[in-house]
């Protein structure tokens, strides 16, 4: 089990770095065309000035860098946008997210939105129809409409306890962190 931990708005600058780690086919299945790091230094800019309208969730390594991301972006239509570093792919990681995403955003109430979807991506569209996110792309485009279920009850306690154990499971990363770091 991925623990999905949102992201504190002090912490934005890691989503940076992130984005950077992401190679070039990457690159293109997240933003639907090839970016450049100063495209990306763009962007984070953006999301750092107005972090209230970016919502951002992790998943960490045990040093707390981020190898997930899901980013619910509130300026306009609501998008919907996932990454996970490849070479922790396919262990259910961008399930995880996208599971947390999704919640989020079922128990606000805000159910249409977008996503970049390139044809080729196989494995957003399958993580899509594994979580109840109807998506609808025209043919060539790189955006997709997707739209969600409205919320019921197990959704809504399912998003306060992933909200504590991620909580939790961040606390602990970080004091064995510091004793690591300091150990006597
Ligand atoms: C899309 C992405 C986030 C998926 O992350 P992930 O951690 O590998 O996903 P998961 O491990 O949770 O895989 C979930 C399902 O998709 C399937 N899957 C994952 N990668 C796949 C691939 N390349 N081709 C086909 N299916 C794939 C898995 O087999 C799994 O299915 P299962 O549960 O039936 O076995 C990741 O591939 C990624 O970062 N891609 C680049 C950016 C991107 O495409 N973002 C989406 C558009 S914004």
């Amino acid at each position: 089990m991925h623990l999905v931990r949102r992201v504190l708005q002090y912490e934005y600058p890691k989503y940076r770095k992130h984005l950077k780690s992401l190679d070039l086919d990457s690159r293109v299945l997240r933003f639907g065309f090839a970016v450049k790091d100063e495209v990306i230094d763009q962007l984070c800019d953006e999301f750092e000035k107005n972090p209230q309208q970016h919502v951002l969730f992790c998943v960490e390594d045990i040093n707390l860098e981020f190898v997930g991301v899901g980013h619910i972006a509130l300026q306009g239509e609501m998008e919907l946008a996932f990454s996970v570093l490849k070479e922790y792919r396919k262990q259910g990681i961008g399930d995880a997210l996208i599971q947390r995403a999704a919640r989020y955003c079922r128990t606000r109430g805000i159910l249409k939105g977008q996503m970049v979807c390139l044809s080729t991506n196989t494995a957003i569209k399958k993580l899509c129809a594994k979580n109840g996110v109807k998506m609808t792309t025209g043919h060539g485009e790189t955006y997709g409409s997707i739209e969600l279920s409205p919320v019921d009850l197990p959704t809504i306690i399912q998003e306060q306890a992933s909200a504590h154990a991620a909580a939790t499971d961040y606390f602990i990363k970080r004091a064995v962190n510091f004793l690591v770091v300091h150990p006597n």
